[in-house]
C-alpha cells in the first residue's frame, strides 16, 4: 500500500514578532513570539514515500491551476527539509510532494509557515508516525522557517526564545474559542518581497533599534497575553502596532535596509488609525511583507472590511479569523 498523506495547515500572523535570530540554520529566535493561527489562509500539501527513488520530487500548483514542478529556490528548499527529515526517521526512499495555497505566497502572509507545516506534518503522517505536538513543532521550525514553528497549533500560540532546541517548540496559551478576532488581509501588493525573512533576520541586530525593542519586549509579551485572556482588545491593539512599526523600523534600519512597505500599506495604516479615531475596535500589524493584517473583533468586521474595500490601495481583501490548526485530509493532490 502507498504511504501517502495530505494535511492542510494554516498561515499564522504573529502579534509579537519573531525578527532575529540565536541561531538562524536552526531557526532559533532571539526572543519569544506570540501568534494567531489562521483558518483560510493554508497551505494543503501531499506526500508520499517513493522508496526506490534517488531525489525527492517537488511539484506546487502554478498560476493556471496546473501542479508543475516548483520553480528551483523554492524546490531547494523543501528538499533540504526532506532530506532532514529522511534522515531523522530513516527512511530509505524519498518522497513525492505536491503543494498548493489558498493566498499569494511570499507576501507577507506567511506562506513558508503554513507551507512547511503543511509538508512536515503531511510527512510524519505518510510515515505513519503519531507524534506529540511539542516534537512536530520542532520538525517544523528546523525547515528553517521558524514561524512554522507556530503553524503546528491552534488559536493563540506562544513560541519560546529557546534557549536550546529541547525548549523552543510552540504551544497554545488560549484556544481558538477563546476570542473569535478576524484578521481582514489588505493586500496591496500580491508580488513576492523584495528581501526573504531570513536576510531579515541576519541584518535584524545591525539597526540600532535592535536592542532597544529587545529590552521592551518582556513587558510587551506580557500585555500581549493579559490583553487575549482579558479579551481587551484596547490593550492589544497599543502592542501590536507598536510591535510591527518597530519590526519595520529595525527593517529599515538595517544595513543593507530592507523597506517592505509600499504607499499603499500607509494608505491602510492610515484608515485603520481613522477607524479606531472612530471608535471602531481595529488594529494593524504587518509581517515581511507590504500587506497589512487589520484585526478586529467579529462582531466589527462587517464594518471595517466595508472600509478597507473602499480604499483604492486595497487590490483585494483576505477575510479570515482565528483557525483551529492543522488537518489531516481525506482527498490528496497527486
Ligand atoms: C516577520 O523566518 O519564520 O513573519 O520563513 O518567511 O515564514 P518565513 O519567515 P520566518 O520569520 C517570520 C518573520 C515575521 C514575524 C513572525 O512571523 O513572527
Amino acid at each position: 500500500m502507498s504511504q501517502k498523506a495530505t494535511v492542510r495547515a494554516p498561515s499564522n500572523i504573529a502579534l509579537i514578532k519573531y525578527w532575529g535570530a540565536r541561531d538562524l540554520e536552526r531557526a532559533v529566535p532571539r526572543n519569544p513570539s506570540i501568534s494567531m493561527t489562521l483558518e483560510r489562509c493554508v497551505s494543503r500539501s501531499t506526500v508520499e514515500v517513493l522508496p526506490d527513488a534517488t531525489e525527492s520530487e517537488v511539484l506546487w500548483r502554478g498560476v493556471g491551476g496546473e501542479l508543475v514542478p516548483a520553480p528551483p529556490a523554492f524546490a531547494e528548499r523543501i528538499r533540504r527539509h526532506l532530506d532532514f527529515l529522511r534522515r531523522r526517521f530513516r527512511v530509505a526512499g524519498h518522497f513525492r510532494v505536491a503543494t498548493e495555497n489558498t493566498f499569494p505566497p511570499a507576501a507577507g502572509i506567511a506562506s513558508s509557515a503554513s507551507g512547511f507545516a503543511a509538508v512536515t506534518l503531511a510527512v510524519v503522517a505518510a510515515l505513519g508516525l503519531e507524534l506529540p505536538v511539542e516534537e512536530l513543532s520542532e520538525l517544523a521550525r528546523l525547515s528553517g522557517s521558524g514561524s512554522a514553528a507556530r503553524s503546528v497549533l491552534g488559536g493563540y500560540v506562544e513560541w519560546p526564545a529557546g534557549p536550546g532546541r529541547d525548549q523552543c517548540h510552540a504551544r497554545q496559551i488560549l484556544p481558538p474559542e477563546h476570542w473569535n478576532l478576524r484578521d481582514l488581509v489588505a493586500v496591496v501588493d500580491a508580488g513576492p518581497k523584495a528581501v526573504s525573512s531570513l536576510d531579515g533576520h541576519r541584518r535584524a541586530p545591525t539597526s540600532p533599534h535592535f536592542r532597544a525593542r529587545q529590552r521592551q519586549l518582556p513587558a510587551r509579551l506580557e500585555e500581549v497575553r493579559r490583553a487575549l485572556i482579558e479579551r481587551d482588545f484596547d490593550r492589544l491593539a497599543t502592542v501590536v502596532e507598536a510591535e510591527a512599526i518597530d519590526l519595520h523600523c529595525i527593517a529599515m534600519t538595517s544595513s543593507p535596509p530592507i523597506f517592505y512597505w509600499q504607499p499603499g500599506t500607509l494608505a491602510v495604516l492610515e484608515a485603520v488609525r481613522a477607524l479606531r479615531a472612530e471608535g471602531i475596535p481595529a488594529c494593524s500589524t504587518i509581517d515581511a511583507g507590504a500587506n497589512v493584517h487589520v484585526l478586529c473583533p467579529a462582531t466589527e468586521e462587517a464594518g471595517v472590511a466595508s472600509r478597507l474595500e473602499a480604499l483604492p490601495a486595497v487590490r483585494s481583501l483576505i477575510r479570515d479569523g482565528v483557525g483551529r490548526g492543522p488537518a489531516v485530509e481525506a482527498g490528496h493532490l497527486i
